[in-house]
């Protein structure tokens, strides 16, 4: 039999039938179960749009409010994964910390098995409300503080926001955190989706599945950008210095992060909603320099890449979004998969409910028919 066709990264293979979320790379268009995102981010909130991933509809208010009730009800984490997360070394990146965290609470919650909806719903509720939890109390312990427990009385973004720093945020910056954590949310056949969904095929409980999607967000190529982001504009150092940079960075065959996308090749949709809603934190904070540094990068880029279909992506914003509201850098990709976990999920259940075990063909380039030498023959 010939070999099949290898395509690297698997580009433009499709690995799923999904009616999650829809892209247009070239008309910039993001659509969740049909809704564009730039609507999401605006008029609605993330307990609702992560119903309505999950669900494939807008929630009615009774659902909604038993939704967000159960979320609250299940913040809280077990004083010995606290524990654990204490004896984790205070300079690891919060990513690991995120992944074992993770990982654990299938330990205190096992699941035989995957077969049971409303066992794999609760597993679901207590995911999507845990992740900020542990994100939170590893940042605390490990700069020495206690960690705060969960209120009841605040919505997902503001509650991780006051586990974070033990003070509620301003409704502008609650604003900008849930509009944030809607466009993480999904995003159709990505490196850490298809993870999700490759674990699930396993039929592994959910715990498995979502700490096996955060070990591939945390690459540079995919979330972990976000960080490399800011990286590289402190190295960029000045808006004058920004082209030049760019230039050199170009003729040397940089990767430039935030930039280019598989699927992308306009300027990612998530992108300018970020650039809008990092105008407006500046306009309650200051307008951080790196701004000016990531806008005049923008402009040269747009001359020097957009030919190539390369333009910013969602990371580009994001970073000097968080550092505004004072979130430590290596916070970044853990707040994208606090996001994420909800697009993870519903590719989890859709997965489950038409299953079949993930087991890709390979070209094989290796030798064969090849003798065993003894090892005193060998030269
Ligand atoms: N800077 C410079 N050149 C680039 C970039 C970039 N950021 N992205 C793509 N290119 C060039 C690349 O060098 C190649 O050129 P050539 O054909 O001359 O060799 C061409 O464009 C195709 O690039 P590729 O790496 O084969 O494209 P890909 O679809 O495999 O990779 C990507 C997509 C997002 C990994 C890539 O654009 C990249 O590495 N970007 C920087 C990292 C980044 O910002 N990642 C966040 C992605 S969005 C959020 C997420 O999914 O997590």
């Amino acid at each position: 039999m010939s070999n099949p066709e290898f395509r690297p990264g698997l580009a433009d293979v499709p690995a799923a039938e999904s009616g999650i979320s829809f892209i247009d790379g070239k008309r910039a268009r993001l659509e969740y179960r049909g809704i564009a995102v730039e609507t999401l981010a605006k008029e609605s909130f993330f307990e609702e749009t992560s119903w309505l991933l999950l669900k494939g509809d807008l929630p009615r208010q009774k659902e909604l409010a038993d939704f967000d009730a159960a979320l609250k009800e299940e913040r809280c984490i077990h004083f010995r994964l606290l524990d654990a997360l204490k004896s984790l070394p205070e300079n690891g990146h919060p990513m690991g910390a995120l992944q074992a965290g993770t990982a654990a609470l299938g330990m205190f919650h096992p699941m035989s098995n995957v077969l049971n909806p409303a066992n794999n719903w609760e597993a679901v509720i207590r995911l999507i409300a845990k992740l900020p939890t542990i994100v939170a109390a590893f940042h605390r312990l490990r700069v020495g503080h206690e960690a705060i427990a969960p209120r009841q009385d605040l919505g997902h973004a503001a509650n991780f926001y006051y586990m974070l720093f033990g003070k509620e945020p301003s409704a502008a910056v609650t604003r900008v955190l849930d509009a944030c954590l809607i466009l993480h949310a999904e995003h159709t056949m990505n490196a850490s989706t298809f993870s999700a969904r490759v674990t699930g095929s396993t039929l592994a409980n959910p715990y498995a599945v979502i700490s096996s999607a955060i070990g591939t967000l945390s690459g540079p190529l995919h979330g972990g950008a976000n960080e490399e982001v800011l990286d590289m504009l402190e190295e960029i150092a000045s808006a004058e210095n920004a082209k030049t940079w760019l230039v050199d960075a170009v003729a040397t065959k940089k990767k430039i992060m935030g930039f280019g996308h598989r699927v992308y090749k306009v300027k990612d949709p998530r992108a300018t909603v970020l650039q809008d809603l990092a105008e407006k934190v500046f306009a309650e904070t200051n307008r951080p320099y790196a701004y000016n540094i990531a806008t005049t990068l923008e402009s040269a880029a747009n001359e020097i890449l957009g030919p190539k279909g390369i333009y910013p992506n969602v990371d580009f914003y994001s970073g000097i979004v968080y550092q505004n509201l004072g979130i430590p850098k290596d916070l970044f990709t853990p707040i994208f998969a606090i996001a994420r976990v909800v697009g993870w999920l519903s590719h989890w259940l859709e997965q489950i409910s038409n299953n079949r075990i993930y087991r890709p063909e390979q070209v094989f380039v290796g030798k064969s028919d090849q003798h065993y030498i003894p090892l005193e023959q060998r030269t």
